[in-house]
């Protein structure tokens, strides 16, 4: 808390409200009281500017294109961590030795394989079930293999959320085998995380599969980009169902469910559908630039704009980058990267996108570097929730481990009918 506040004059009030400070200077007026001394509430939809919490996990500054984890910039981390160390310090708040990464990495290891049991839900689901749909059921599922488990609540809380980093991968993995008509291939513990996922995902039974080093190198680094991000709508979610005591698999069922909307995680696989849509239409880029500004269409850029970022999103310059450098050493020529580059190029000279301070985010050319990678398109945002989930993971146990936690309930200010009466059916009127 600073020494510093804010003064509230209303009818014949005046009330000081506490201003909160944080590590790098944000400041937060501390509301808790207002309802209580002045009957007043706030009312921010979408909560624009009102925060939810106090966090130490990560930081952005969006005028300055700054995004840290636990302190690290992200530019650092993607050049020198992997996933799992990254994970490990969201979760834990410190960079693992190398005897605590390699514990943590064995952990991990050992929770991989589903019940056999889980196997059967697949049958379930029609071949072009979206993998959205199927993470989120069987994540939520999880909770019943595990219902009956006592112990100490911590213990059981650590080994749900590394039951949760080992399975994701594989319930995504036998998902797109299900939609390919493929055998599950189970995981391969003599592999590290991201190449056990890539191992699922493309072999089969039937020849010797080694996995593209380059491939593993570029999944560690978009899962690193993708790991947190303070509380954006899925992180929030999960925040929100974790403060009435719902499981974990609950917590993070909801977090996919959230993801999953195209203004959120579900915009990487937009993207894409966007630029093949230009794409077919020839290339004409300045036509679906001018149809984002144009206040008669619902059409928006896709991968473009930010809550946060009014400066280049920092995971956007890192991933274009790094889908140049994978790119060129598969030899492969996109034709939806030249179209992404010519679209970042003209909207960032359109006085539209200036003055709305709308750049390429996160998801604007993930999604090119997992078409060559060979995920397919509807299982791009799959790969946002394999990134997020420590993140979730994260914000969750300091939540539980806040103790200024209450159960998350907004108030409204209602607008509906005054006081009415009950119209015998035979009276009223269509
Ligand atoms: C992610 O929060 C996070 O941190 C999210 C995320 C994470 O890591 O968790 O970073 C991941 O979700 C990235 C965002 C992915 N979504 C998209 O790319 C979808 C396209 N972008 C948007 O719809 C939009 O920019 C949002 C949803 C990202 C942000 O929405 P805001 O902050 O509510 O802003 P807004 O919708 O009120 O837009 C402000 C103005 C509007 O114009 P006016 O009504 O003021 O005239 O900018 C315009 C919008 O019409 N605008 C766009 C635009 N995005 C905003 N116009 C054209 N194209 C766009 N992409």
């Amino acid at each position: 808390m600073t020494n510093s506040s804010v003064e509230l004059k209303y009818q014949n009030q005046s009330l000081q409200l506490p201003v909160f400070e944080g590590t790098e200077g944000e400041k937060g007026v501390d509301i808790s009281q207002l309802r209580a001394k002045t009957g007043l509430i706030t009312l921010d939809p979408g909560f624009v500017n009102t925060g939810s919490c106090t966090s130490g996990i990560t930081f952005i500054d969006g005028d300055k294109g700054i995004l840290r984890y636990r302190g690290i910039p992200i530019e650092v981390l993607a050049e020198r961590s992997n996933f799992l160390e990254t994970s490990y310090l969201l979760i834990y708040g410190k960079l693992p030795t190398a005897d605590e990464l390699e514990k943590f990495t064995q952990r991990v290891k050992r929770h991989t394989m589903l019940h056999e049991d889980i196997k059967r839900f697949y049958d379930g689901f029609p071949r072009d079930a979206h993998p959205m749909a199927i993470l989120g059921s069987v994540v939520c599922s999880l909770s019943v293999f595990y219902q009956h488990e006592t112990g100490d609540p911590a213990y059981l809380a650590e080994l749900n959320r590394v039951r949760l980093l080992a399975k994701l991968p594989t319930i995504a993995a036998y998902a797109y085998k299900k939609s390919v008509g493929q055998p599950f291939i189970y995981p391969d513990n003599s592999r590290s995380y991201c190449e056990n996922f890539l191992y699922m995902m493309f072999s089969t039974p039937a020849e010797r599969y080694e996995v593209d080093p380059d491939l593993i190198d570029t999944l560690n680094l978009l899962l690193i980009l993708h790991a947190d991000h303070e509380q954006n709508c899925s992180t929030a979610t999960v925040r929100m169902v974790q403060s009435s005591g719902a499981s974990m698999w609950a917590s993070i069922t909801a977090g996919i469910c959230a993801l999953s909307g195209p203004l959120h995680g579900g915009a990487n696989q937009e993207v894409i559908e966007m630029l093949e849509q230009i794409h077919a239409d020839g290339g004409n880029v300045k036509k679906y630039v001018d149809l984002a500004k144009s206040k008669e269409s619902s059409f928006r850029l896709m991968g473009f704009g930010h809550r946060v970022y009014k400066n280049f999103d920092p995971r956007a310059k890192i991933i274009k980058t790094a889908c140049d450098k994978l790119l060129k050493k598969m030899k492969v020529a996109d034709p939806l990267l030249d179209i992404a580059k010519q679209l970042e190029e003209a909207a960032l000279k359109d006085s539209y996108f200036i003055e709305k301070k709308l750049y390429p985010n996160v998801d604007f050319y993930s999604g090119i570097i997992y078409r060559a990678m060979g995920i397919p398109v509807n299982a791009f945002t799959v790969m946002f929730a394999l990134g997020r989930l420590p993140g979730w993971l994260a914000q969750a146990k300091e939540l539980n481990e806040d103790k200024a936690t209450k159960i998350g309930r907004p108030r409204q200010v209602y607008t509906g009918p005054a006081l009415s009466d009950y119209t015998p059916i035979e009276k009223r009127k269509a």
